[in-house]
C-alpha cells in the first residue's frame, strides 16, 4: 500500500512513536497527578512536560495555558462556544473545516451569533484585507484555517492576526494541518488561540490534541467536571490549563504526542519540509502532464502545504479514488474533506468533490512515481470510456 492519505492522518508513525508509547502505558499508564505513587507522579510529569514541549514548539509564554483535549475539532468547539455570545460577530472564510463551520452554524441558528464568510482568490489564498473590511462594532473573533486540507494554501495568518490585533478583535487559528510542518509562533503570528490535532502531523496518534490560550484570553466554560485538584469547589476551575480540561486526559496520546514532536525536532522541520515539498512538486508536475488532470490551486508551491487536490475529466472523484485503491493499492481521500465551501467556491461539489493526495515524511520518490503512472491509467481509462461513450450516442 502506498499511503497518500497523510493530510487525514499521518500513517506510519515514526517507530520512536510506537516504542515509547508501548512501554510508557507498560510502565505507567495510570491516571496522571491524581494520588503520590510513583506511576502516578511519573504519568503527571509526562503530561507536564509534553505542556511544556508544547507551549515552547508553539513559542507560548505559559505551559499552563497549554490545555490538552481530544483534537483540534474539540479544541475549536471549546473556542467558538467559548468566546462567542449573543451579539457577537464573527468573520471566517471559505477554506475551513467542518470544525469550524459547524460550530459556527451552530452558534448563528442557536446562540445569536452573525457570522460573515469570506472567499479566496484564484490561488486559494485569503486577502487579509477582506477580512479586516468585514469588521463592525460587535466583531469579537476571526476563526482561520491556516493551511487548507484541500487545496493546500497556507494562510497569511500573522498579517490577518496584526489587523485582528488593531481592532482589538481575538484571532483563532486551525492549525491542523500546519503544526508539525510549519513553524507556528502564536506570539510573533499575533495569535490569541491556536487549535492544534496530535495525529496529523504532530505525528502521534488519533484522540489527542488541544488548544493553546494566549495571554488575556478567557474562553468561558461550556463543559464541567473533574480536574483531579480541588474536588469540593463546585465549580469547574477558572485556572488553565484545568479551565479546559475535564477528566481523566488520554495519556497515551500525550505519550505518543510527545515522541512525535521529538522525532520531528530531532529531524528538523525544515528538513521534513524540504522533503515533502521536493515530492509535492514532482507529483505535481507528474500530474500536469496528463490529460484530462485537472490541478485546483497548484500553480505557485510557495505558502503551499504538501497536499494536493485534482479531478480526472468525466470521472467522480470518489470512483478515480477506488480504482487508485483496488488496481494500484493506493490510498487517497475523496469527496469534500469536510470543507464543503472549498468545493463550492471551486464548482467541485457539482462533482462530488475531489482527490486529494497527503504527502507525509515517509514517502518516496518511489511512491510519486507509482502515483503518477496510476493517475495516467485511470485518466486513460476515463478518455477511453469518454470516446466510446462519444461514438454510443
Ligand atoms: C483543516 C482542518 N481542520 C480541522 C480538522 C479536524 O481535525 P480532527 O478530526 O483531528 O479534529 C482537520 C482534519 O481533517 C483539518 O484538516
Amino acid at each position: 500500500m502506498i499511503f497518500l492519505d497523510n493530510a487525514a492522518t499521518s500513517f506510519p508513525k515514526p517507530e520512536s512513536v510506537y516504542k515509547f508509547m508501548d512501554a510508557f502505558f507498560r510502565r505507567s499508564g495510570v491516571n496522571p497527578g491524581r494520588s503520590g505513587y510513583d506511576m502516578c507522579m511519573e504519568a503527571g510529569e509526562l503530561l507536564d512536560n509534553t505542556r511544556k514541549l508544547l507551549c515552547s514548539f508553539f513559542n507560548g509564554r505559559d505551559p499552563n495555558r497549554l490545555c490538552f483535549g481530544y483534537n483540534s475539532t474539540d479544541a475549536l468547539n471549546l473556542i467558538v462556544f467559548g468566546l462567542l455570545g449573543r451579539g457577537d460577530h464573527a468573520v471566517t472564510t471559505n477554506l475551513e473545516h467542518n470544525s469550524v463551520l459547524r460550530p459556527l452554524y451552530h452558534q448563528e441558528k442557536y446562540g445569536g451569533v452573525e457570522v460573515d464568510r469570506v472567499p479566496f482568490d484564484r490561488s486559494g489564498f485569503v486577502d487579509p484585507g477582506d477580512i479586516a473590511r468585514r469588521f463592525k462594532k460587535n466583531t469579537r473573533l476571526v476563526v482561520v484555517n491556516h493551511g487548507s486540507n484541500v487545496i493546500g494554501t497556507v494562510q497569511p495568518v500573522r498579517e490577518i492576526g496584526r489587523l485582528c490585533r488593531e481592532r482589538g478583535v481575538l484571532l483563532a487559528v486551525d492549525a491542523s494541518q500546519t503544526a508539525g510542518k510549519l513553524p507556528i509562533d502564536v506570539r510573533a503570528d499575533n495569535i490569541d488561540v491556536l487549535a492544534f490535532t496530535g495525529h496529523k502531523s504532530l505525528l502521534g496518534p488519533t484522540g489527542i490534541g488541544g488548544l493553546y490560550v494566549g495571554q488575556g484570553v478567557s474562553i468561558r466554560h461550556t463543559r464541567a467536571g473533574g480536574t483531579g485538584v480541588r474536588s469540593a469547589e463546585h465549580l469547574h476551575l477558572e485556572e488553565y490549563p484545568y479551565r479546559l480540561e475535564y477528566g481523566t486526559p488520554n495519556i497515551m496520546g500525550v505519550a505518543g504526542l510527545s515522541a512525535g514532536v521529538k522525532w520531528i525536532q530531532d529531524k528538523g522541520m525544515d528538513s521534513i519540509e524540504a522533503q515533502e515539498m521536493g515530492l509535492t512538486a514532482e507529483l505535481r508536475d507528474g500530474l500536469r502532464e496528463i490529460e484530462g488532470v485537472v490541478l485546483y490551486c497548484q500553480d505557485d508551491l510557495k505558502n503551499h502545504l504538501s497536499v494536493l487536490t485534482f479531478n480526472i475529466l468525466g470521472m467522480e472523484a470518489g470512483d478515480t479514488g477506488t480504482m487508485l485503491d483496488v488496481d494500484h493499492n493506493i490510498a487517497c481521500r475523496t469527496g469534500l474533506h469536510c470543507a464543503p465551501l472549498v468545493h463550492e467556491q471551486l464548482g467541485t461539489d457539482k462533482i462530488k468533490g475531489s482527490v486529494r493526495f497527503g504527502i507525509g515524511p515517509f514517502n518516496t520518490r518511489e511512491d510519486i512515481r507509482a502515483a503518477v503512472a496510476a493517475v495516467a491509467d485511470v485518466a486513460e481509462t476515463a478518455r477511453k470510456r469518454r470516446a466510446s461513450s462519444r461514438a454510443g450516442s
